[in-house]
């Protein structure tokens, strides 16, 4: 882990989805090493629930572009118009074969996971260049390097949140701007639970030629909300966000977990079939 911030001054860092699992986790530890946390969530009263912690909690919702601008403004005037780094964490998971899922639905999962944090990120890098250098953090998944079946929209959202960030980095050198990627595997979160609800509100389990699986995968889904073998906690995430803005070498990508670092290793030396086999086998 790097080390604390020694400065005296603070550094700003924004984070979205800081209503629970690793943006909450993330918010409190870094307001702990001594950053200035504006700890943002989409809805009003995990709003008012992080205020009451003694986090600095603003709305902001990235389905919506007035909530951005909005959000990005008042904390600007906070700042005197500087923001040091920017954790893009808020989003969620919608599971669901893709032969069964709505171009709504599809594009919703876009909206949140990429079309809102492309958003957010292009407001916050004019403010980086005039400071001369900023951090920009991006949570991505093991999802976002390697596919599963079932979860192709949230496949689609974090490949493509990788190859955006991977352009930006490139767009990017030379001004200071550095961007990192955050590859969790199984975190212990509410992120299945959400997940759950998003498959139940836009998937037809009954009607589905996929229905045999997903009551299988319903069933499992019980006994795996909570942790699994190789799931850590929201704070391993964290350690790595942490080198990702304090250290004078931030990497590319920080994998989490066991099962992100063999997926790696697998996705370089084994030829695809083989691959595709045993990551549909699970
Ligand atoms: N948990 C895992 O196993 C895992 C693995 C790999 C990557 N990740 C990534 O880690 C990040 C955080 O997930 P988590 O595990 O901490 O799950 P989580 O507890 O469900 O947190 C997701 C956060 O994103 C927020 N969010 C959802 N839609 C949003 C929107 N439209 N605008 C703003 N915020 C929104 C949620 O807010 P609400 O409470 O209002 O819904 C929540 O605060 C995500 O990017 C996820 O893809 C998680």
């Amino acid at each position: 882990m790097a080390n604390a911030i020694m400065t005296s001054t603070k550094k700003n860092l924004l984070i979205t989805g800081c209503s629970s699992g690793i943006g909450y986790h993330a918010a409190r530890i870094l307001k702990d090493r001594g950053w200035r946390v504006f700890a943002t969530a989409r809805r009003h009263d995990d709003v008012e629930r992080l205020r009451g912690e003694g986090l600095e909690s603003f709305l902001l919702d990235l389905d919506q572009s007035d909530s951005i601008h909005m959000a990005l403004d008042h904390i600007l005037s906070l700042t005197q118009g500087r923001l040091d780094a920017l954790f893009n964490n808020g989003a969620y998971g919608q599971p669901g074969a893709m032969e069964d899922l709505s171009r709504e639905a599809l594009r919703q999962q876009f909206e949140t996971n990429l079309f809102g944090t492309h958003e957010l990120t292009r407001l916050v890098l004019p403010i980086m260049r005039r400071q001369g250098g900023g951090r920009v953090v991006q949570n991505s998944s093991i999802l976002g390097f390697v596919a599963l079946p079932y979860r192709g929209a949230y496949v689609a959202s974090k490949f493509a949140l990788e190859g955006m960030t991977q352009a930006m980095r490139m767009e990017m050198q030379g001004t200071g701007i550095h961007f990192s990627l955050i590859e969790p595997g199984s975190i212990n979160t509410p992120f299945r639970k959400n997940a759950r609800t998003a498959f139940l509100k836009n998937i037809p389990v009954a009607t589905s030629c996929h229905r045999e699986n997903y009551g299988r995968w319903l069933q499992e889904g019980e006994k795996n909300l909570s942790e699994g073998l190789f799931s850590l906690p929201p704070e391993a995430v964290v350690d790595k966000v942490i080198h990702a803005l304090e250290s004078s070498r931030p990497r590319l990508r920080y994998g989490v977990t066991v099962t992100t670092h063999v997926a790696a290793v697998l996705r370089r030396v084994l030829p695809f079939r083989m691959l595709d086999y045993l990551l549909a086998r699970g």
